[in-house]
């Protein structure tokens, strides 16, 4: 069974008389441990995809499928259920919580998966290198240190599937290279991982990259 499926997704969106076609039929398998990269040019439909996959946005046709159950089409209350349990999603802004802690806001997805772990905060905010950030909030953090503790929250569950748009965006080669370390070791333990990226070193090191332009998938 697939960890995540895409079955030829369709995403317009609409804006007075312009229409764009987000994504034109895209069709994805995510399978338990594998890490995939998905790359393409700026506006290519990257970040529209993983919206679609996390169930965060419907697309207008096709649909997903997250260990095997259908997200799409469903009550957002189901799907909000199923993304608790089994997805863990990085977007490009906005994952935190502006009146929590760093570390408060790592464990909000514990709790709504019932799994509550302060070892795995520890751990989680050590490898993304922001123990000493663990008190502070959102505002006071740097756009790489939002992007790590948005990395931090996305992972805080050990989903089955995690989805990450740029969790490297902003840092350095150093701390890029250790946060890949570390997702290929949740990989290991069976994750399977897709990033959006603009970084030649993830897809280097990833198992597959799918190129997007246009809204489809093209071959190298
Ligand atoms: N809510 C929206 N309303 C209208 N158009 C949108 C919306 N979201 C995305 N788009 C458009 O859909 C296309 C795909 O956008 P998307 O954000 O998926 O690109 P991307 O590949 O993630 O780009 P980047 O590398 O810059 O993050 C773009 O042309 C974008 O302008
Ligand atoms: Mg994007």
């Amino acid at each position: 069974m697939a960890a995540v499926a895409a079955f030829d997704l369709y995403r317009f969106f609409h804006a007075r008389e312009a229409e764009t076609l987000a994504l034109r039929g895209v069709s994805l398998t995510l399978e338990s441990g594998e890490l995939v990269a998905v790359v393409g040019p700026s506006g290519s439909g990257k970040s529209t995809l993983l919206t679609c996959l996390a169930g965060l946005d419907e697309p207008d046709g096709g649909h997903v499928e997250v260990l095997g159950q259908r997200l799409t089409r469903r009550p957002e209350a189901e799907r909000a259920r199923i993304r608790a349990a089994a997805i863990g999603v990085l977007m490009q802004s906005d994952n935190l919580i502006p009146t929590l802690t760093v570390a408060d806001n790592v464990m909000v997805p514990m709790r709504l998966a019932s799994c509550v772990d302060t070892t795995r905060v520890d751990l989680l905010l050590s490898r993304v290198g922001l123990t000493e950030r663990r008190h502070a909030r959102p505002g006071q953090l740097s756009g790489g240190e939002l992007a790590r503790a948005g990395l931090a929250v996305a992972l805080a569950a050990t989903p089955s599937v995690l989805l990450a748009d740029e969790p490297t965006g902003e840092v350095d080669a150093l701390t890029e290279a250790r946060i890949l370390e570390f997702l290929q070791a949740e990989c290991v333990s069976g994750m399977a991982i897709l990033i959006a990226t603009h970084s030649v070193a993830i897809g280097a090191r990833a198992d597959r990259v799918v190129r997007l332009r246009d809204g489809r998938i093209v071959d190298a």
